[in-house]
C-alpha cells in the first residue's frame, strides 16, 4: 500500500463543492498570537486581543461547518455545542491513558476532540484519522489555534493503517467498528499499524449474552444506515484474538444517555431521543436493544 499516494489523492478531497467555500472560510480567519488553551470538558481558547469583529468572522466560520458532532469546545467565547458531550468518553477512558513520550493514533477521529484533549500526558506525537474532509476542516479550524505541532490529520480510514507499519505505541478506535462490514480484517489492520505490546483502546455498540454471537440489524440501528455488526462481549473477544491480539481488558460497559447524545444547535438533523422507540427507552425504534457500549483495551502479540 502506498500511503503518502493516497493521503496526497485525497488532498483533492477538500476542493468538493460543499468542503471549498469552508476552506476558504478558514484561510481568511485571522491569525490570534497570544491565545490561552484549556484543556478540559470543553477545550477552550481565549485570548484578550480577539476583535468582536473577529469573533463575529470565526463564529460564521464555524457554523458553516455544521454538524458538530463531538465537542464541546469554547473558542474565544463562541460555545460549540457539539451533539455529543464528549468528555464523558474521554473521562471514562482517561484513567487508563498512559501516554507520555507515546506515538498514538486516532482512527475515526472526527473533528480531533480526543487529540487535544490527550496533549494534556505529553506524548511524542498524535496521527488523528478520519475520511472526512468536513471533520478534517473543524480540525484545522480549532487548530488554527491552538497550534500544536504534535497533532496530524489525515483523511484516511481504518483500512489504511496497515500502511503504517508497526509504528503506533497506542491506537485508539473509537466507535468505528460497527461501521465496518468486515471487522476482523479492520482489527488485522489496526494490529499491523502497533509495534510489538502496543495497546489498542476501542469502543463498540455490544449485546448482552454470554455466546459469542452479533446482531446483525436488518437495514438501519438506531437510525444508523451503516451499522453491520454489533457483537456480544465474547464475539468480539474471538475477533480481537483472530485478528492477533492478545490480554482482552472489559474497561466498562456504558449505555448512551441523553445527556451525552443530544440534539443542540450546531447539528442539523436528530438526535438520540428521536432514534428510541417513544414507548421504551430500552428499545430503539427498529426494535432492537438500544446503543450500549463495550470499552475493551487489548495488546498486539
Ligand atoms: C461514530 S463516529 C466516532 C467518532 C469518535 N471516534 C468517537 O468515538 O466519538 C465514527 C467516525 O468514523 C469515521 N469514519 C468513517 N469511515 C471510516 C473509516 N473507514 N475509517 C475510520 N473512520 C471512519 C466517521 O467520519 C466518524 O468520524
Amino acid at each position: 500500500m502506498d500511503i503518502d499516494k493516497i493521503i496526497e489523492e485525497r488532498r483533492s478531497w477538500l476542493g468538493w463543492k460543499n468542503i471549498a467555500p469552508l476552506r476558504e472560510a478558514l484561510k481568511k480567519l485571522p491569525r490570534i498570537d497570544d491565545v490561552e488553551v484549556l484543556l478540559d470538558d470543553t477545550v477552550t481558547i481565549r485570548s484578550d486581543s480577539v476583535t468582536s469583529a473577529q469573533r463575529e468572522q470565526i463564529e460564521t466560520a464555524a457554523r458553516m461547518m455544521i454538524p458538530w458532532r463531538k465537542g464541546p469546545f469554547d473558542l474565544f467565547g463562541i460555545f460549540i455545542d457539539s451533539e455529543w458531550r464528549s468528555f464523558k468518553k474521554y473521562n471514562l477512558l482517561r484513567p487508563y491513558m498512559d501516554l507520555e513520550g507515546k506515538r498514538v493514533a486516532d482512527v475515526g477521529c472526527n473533528n480531533g476532540y480526543y487529540m487535544f484533549r490527550m496533549l494534556e500526558f505529553r506524548p511524542h506525537s498524535i496521527m488523528g484519522v478520519d475520511p472526512s474532509p468536513l471533520f478534517r476542516t473543524q480540525f484545522d479550524l480549532i487548530n488554527l489555534y491552538v497550534k500544536s505541532r504534535l497533532l496530524r490529520y489525515e483523511m484516511l480510514g481504518i483500512e489504511h493503517m496497515r500502511g503504517f507499519a508497526d509504528m503506533f505505541d497506542t491506537v485508539f478506535c473509537l466507535g468505528v467498528l460497527y461501521h465496518r462490514s468486515d471487522p476482523i480484517a479492520a482489527l488485522k489492520s489496526l494490529k499491523q499499524c502497533l509495534k510489538r505490546g502496543g495497546e489498542l483502546f476501542l469502543d463498540t455498540f455490544m449485546i448482552d449474552g454470554e455466546e459469542p454471537v452479533c446482531l446483525v440489524p436488518e437495514s438501519t440501528y438506531s437510525k444508523i444506515s451503516n451499522v453491520h455488526f454489533v457483537p456480544t462481549i465474547s464475539a468480539l473477544e474471538n475477533w480481537c484474538k483472530k485478528a492477533g491480539f492478545e490480554g482482552f481488558e472489559v474497561l466498562e460497559i456504558v449505555k448512551t444517555e441523553k445527556e451525552e447524545q443530544r440534539k443542540t444547535e450546531w447539528i442539523a438533523g436528530e438526535s438520540l431521543d428521536a432514534f428510541l422507540d417513544p414507548h421504551n427507552s430500552a428499545l430503539t425504534v427498529e426494535g432492537y436493544p438500544a446503543p450500549k457500549r463495550v470499552y475493551i483495551k487489548t495488546y498486539r502479540k
